[in-house]
């Protein structure tokens, strides 16, 4: 980088947390397999689990495996769990009645799938001494962060507002994810009824934090190319996190007919939807996103209960690499993702970052 302050910017957060270049790969739940991570981490960059789904003894297995295959630093990214969802069993009945038409007959008991065990993944997490645990859909508590800082782990807090961006930093997050509302997968809204007016993409949400916060910045949600690193260096950034430019990495395991539709997606052939969870993420707008999302379907149930009740309907989906009815997670960026090795698109990326800047 040619520019001393955004070089100066970059430079102290590589340094403080032990990367080459301040490009990271975003946590992503059911899509960050140790080859896609070791890959980044041994090019200079980091590793990263999203573990929302993951018991405890799957984070300790992860992050063994992640070291048999890099020395190199790794996050760890938990949900901060919402409070208990409010059950309708006439509406549920309804939503199971309408998964049925895309994937199998949905037990009555699908919605009873809790959150995974918080204080289990924590402690696990702890265990595991990752350099970094990240977080999503609020903030760690005082004495869970004491543990962190204790055990020489830094904390990384995702934020969708200045004003959650302002509670992770009086928390003692190490640095706040700037999330863009063009970022692909869940939407990371503190208050989940909120997500739909928090839509703030990344050209003017970026700014805003870095203006008001002292933690660093990192930008998350469609940058794709050197040109969004870039941009979102210019724009305050200390780092960028990528998410869906490396699911399409040789690396990357989700499903073939994801992994191609990708390329193709216009910016608005993605949709944010609560279709698949319950809670609002992005992916790409395929028919079941449209049935479900049609004035006539049935409301998406609370968090997690959706999730619970659509996941025989994704499991099939992804069994059968069928798209219709796949939760296909993807930023509006999508069409800039391609397939290589995953240290060649980072590296790509940072090259034409630099020659431009
Ligand atoms: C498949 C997928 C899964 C994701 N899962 C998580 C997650 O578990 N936790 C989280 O904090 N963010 C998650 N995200 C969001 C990413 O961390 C990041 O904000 C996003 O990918 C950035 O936007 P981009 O996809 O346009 O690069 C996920 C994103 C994708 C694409």
């Amino acid at each position: 980088m040619h520019t001393p302050a955004i070089s100066s910017r970059a430079k102290a957060f590589c340094e403080r947390f032990g990367v080459e270049l301040p490009i990271l790969l975003a946590p992503m739940a059911g899509a960050c397999p140790v080859p896609l991570s070791a890959a980044l981490a041994n090019a200079g960059s980091m590793g990263a689990m999203g573990a929302v789904l993951s018991t405890a003894e799957q984070i300790g297995q992860w992050m063994e495996a992640f070291r048999a295959q890099s020395h190199g630093p790794a996050q760890i990214n938990l949900w901060v769990p919402d409070p208990p969802p409010l059950r309708d069993a006439a509406a549920e009945a309804a939503t199971r009645e309408f998964l049925g038409q895309w994937g199998p007959q949905v037990p009555a008991t699908a919605g009873d799938a809790g959150p995974a065990d918080f204080d289990a993944q924590l402690d696990a997490l702890i265990h595991a001494r990752p350099a970094v645990a990240s977080t999503i859909m609020g903030v760690f508590s005082a004495a869970q962060v004491q543990r962190l800082k204790a055990a020489g782990i830094a904390w990384f807090a995702c934020a969708t507002t200045l004003d959650e961006a302002l509670q992770a930093q009086a928390a003692g997050a190490d640095a706040v994810v700037a999330q863009g509302m063009e970022a692909g997968g869940h939407r990371g809204a503190f208050d989940a009824a909120k997500a739909e007016l928090q839509m703030s993409g990344l050209f003017a949400l970026l700014p805003r934090l870095a203006d008001k916060l002292q933690v660093p910045v990192i930008a998350a949600g469609g940058i794709a190319d050197g040109r969004g690193v870039a941009a979102a260096l210019l724009l305050g950034a200390s780092a960028v996190q990528v998410g869906t430019a490396f699911l399409a990495a040789d690396e990357s395991d989700i499903p073939q007919v994801w992994r191609h539709a990708l390329a193709d997606a216009e910016p608005e052939g993605t949709r944010a939807t609560r279709v698949f969870s319950g809670r609002l993420g992005r992916a790409l707008d395929t028919p079941y996103v449209r049935a479900a999302e049609a004035a006539d379907a049935p409301q998406p149930r609370p968090y997690p209960v959706q999730r619970g009740l659509t996941a025989g309907m994704r499991r099939d989906a992804n069994a059968a690499d069928h798209l219709d009815a796949m939760q296909a997670w993807a930023g509006q960026s999508a069409w800039l993702a391609r397939r290589a090795p995953a240290a060649e698109i980072m590296r790509s990326m940072w090259a034409q970052a630099q020659a431009l800047s």
